[in-house]
C-alpha cells in the first residue's frame, strides 16, 4: 500500500524539506513541483513547471495527478509560493502581482479542483494542506499582494472543507480533509528576500532583521516534522472526518485535541489557520514560542 504525495515548491525551502521527509517515510511516492529540481531519490517524480503560466497549467493539469494503484493515502500540499514585489499599492508592477495571484492563489485552487475530480471516488485516507501565513490575517505595508493572497487561501481552505464535509453523506464519495497551515518565520530564501526590502516601502523590516540576527528563525526540517506530525495524526483525531470544517466550531473537542498534541511535542511557533482566533489557548502553552509567521 502506498502513499502518495504531491507538494508543490519542491526545489527549495520549505518543500523541498517536506519532500525529503515523506522520502524518509515507508511506501511513499513523491511527486514534486517546481521550476528546477535539487532532489533525486528512486521514490522521486520531479515535474518541471513554471507554476505561474496558468495557460500551460491548464494544458497539463488532466496529467498530473495519475492513477494510483492501492493507495493507502494520498496527500496534496500547496507549498510553492512568492511574497511578490515589497512595495507600496501605487508602487507594484503590474506583472508581478499577475505572478502571485497565480502562484499563491489560483494555482492551489486549480490543484485542490483536480485532485478531487481524480481522486474524489477513492476510497482512501486524502489530506490537502494549503501553506498559509500569519500575513493572512493582519495587514503588513508593503506586503498587499501576499497578505491578501494568504487570506484567499485560508477562505478557499474552509470553502473546500465545508464542501467535503457535507459531500461525506454522498455515496461512494469519499471527502479528503482540509488544513491551512502557517509554518512560522523559516529560513528560506523567502526571508533573505524580505530582508532585502527596502524599509521605505516595509517598516517592519526590523523585526525580520532582529529574528535573524537572534537566531530565532525555524529550520525548513523542523517545519517538515511538524506538518507530517499533523499528516500522520489525522485519524487520531476523533469526531474531525473531514479536517478544518469541524475544528472551525470553538467547542470541537477535536481542535483543543489536535492543539494540545502540536504544543506538547513542537512548542515553537506554528499555526493552525482557522476562522476562530487561536492564538489564545496557545499563548501560556508555550514559553519557547517564537513569533508568529510572516
Ligand atoms: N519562509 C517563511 O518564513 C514563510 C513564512 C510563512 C509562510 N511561508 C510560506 O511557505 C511556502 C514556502 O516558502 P519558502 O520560504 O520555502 O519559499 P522559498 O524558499 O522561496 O521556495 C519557494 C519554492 O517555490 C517554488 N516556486 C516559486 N515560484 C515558482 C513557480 N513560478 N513555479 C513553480 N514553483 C515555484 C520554488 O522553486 P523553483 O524556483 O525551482 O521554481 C521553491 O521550491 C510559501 O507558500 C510561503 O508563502 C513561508
Amino acid at each position: 500500500m502506498q502513499h502518495y504525495y504531491f507538494i508543490t515548491g519542491a526545489s527549495r525551502g520549505i518543500g523541498k524539506a517536506l519532500v525529503e521527509r515523506a522520502l524518509q517515510e515507508e511506501n511513499t511516492q513523491v511527486y514534486g513541483l517546481s521550476r528546477s529540481q535539487s532532489v533525486e531519490h528512486s521514490r522521486y517524480h520531479h515535474i518541471a513547471i513554471d507554476l505561474s503560466d496558468i495557460g500551460y497549467l491548464q494544458e497539463k493539469i488532466d496529467t498530473l495527478f495519475p492513477e494510483v494503484a492501492h493507495p493507502r493515502r494520498i496527500v496534496l500540499i500547496n507549498n510553492a509560493g512568492t511574497l511578490g514585489d515589497v512595495s507600496y499599492v501605487g508602487d507594484i508592477s503590474p506583472d508581478s502581482m499577475a505572478t502571485l495571484i497565480n502562484l499563491n492563489v489560483t494555482v492551489p485552487i486549480m490543484l485542490v479542483n483536480q485532485l478531487l475530480r481524480a481522486y474524489g471516488q477513492v476510497d482512501t485516507e486524502k489530506i490537502v494542506i494549503n501553506v498559509s501565513s500569519g500575513a493572512g490575517k493582519y495587514p503588513v505595508d508593503g506586503w498587499s499582494g501576499y497578505c491578501t493572497s494568504k487570506a484567499a487561501l485560508d477562505m478557499f481552505t474552509q470553502v473546500a472543507a465545508l464542501e467535503q464535509d457535507r459531500r461525506k453523506e454522498t455515496s461512494g464519495y469519499y471527502p479528503t480533509k482540509f488544513y491551512a497551515l502557517a509554518p512560522g518565520v523559516v529560513d528560506t530564501d523567502m526571508q533573505s528576500v524580505i530582508r532585502g526590502a527596502s524599509v521605505r516601502q516595509f517598516s517592519t523590516l526590523d523585526k525580520f532583521l532582529k529574528l535573524k540576527e537572534h537566531n530565532e528563525l525555524a529550520g525548513p526540517a523542523e517545519v517538515a516534522a511538524k506538518f507530517f506530525y499533523l499528516i500522520n495524526h489525522t485519524p487520531a483525531i476523533s469526531g474531525c472526518a473531514t479536517g478544518c470544517a469541524e475544528f472551525l466550531t470553538s467547542t470541537c473537542p477535536s481542535r483543543k485535541q489536535l492543539l494540545h498534541h502540536f504544543y506538547t511535542f513542537y512548542p515553537a511557533s506554528f499555526s493552525i489557520i482557522f476562522s476562530m482566533p487561536i492564538a489564545s489557548p496557545l499563548s501560556s502553552a508555550s514559553p519557547r514560542r517564537r513569533p508568529m509567521a510572516e
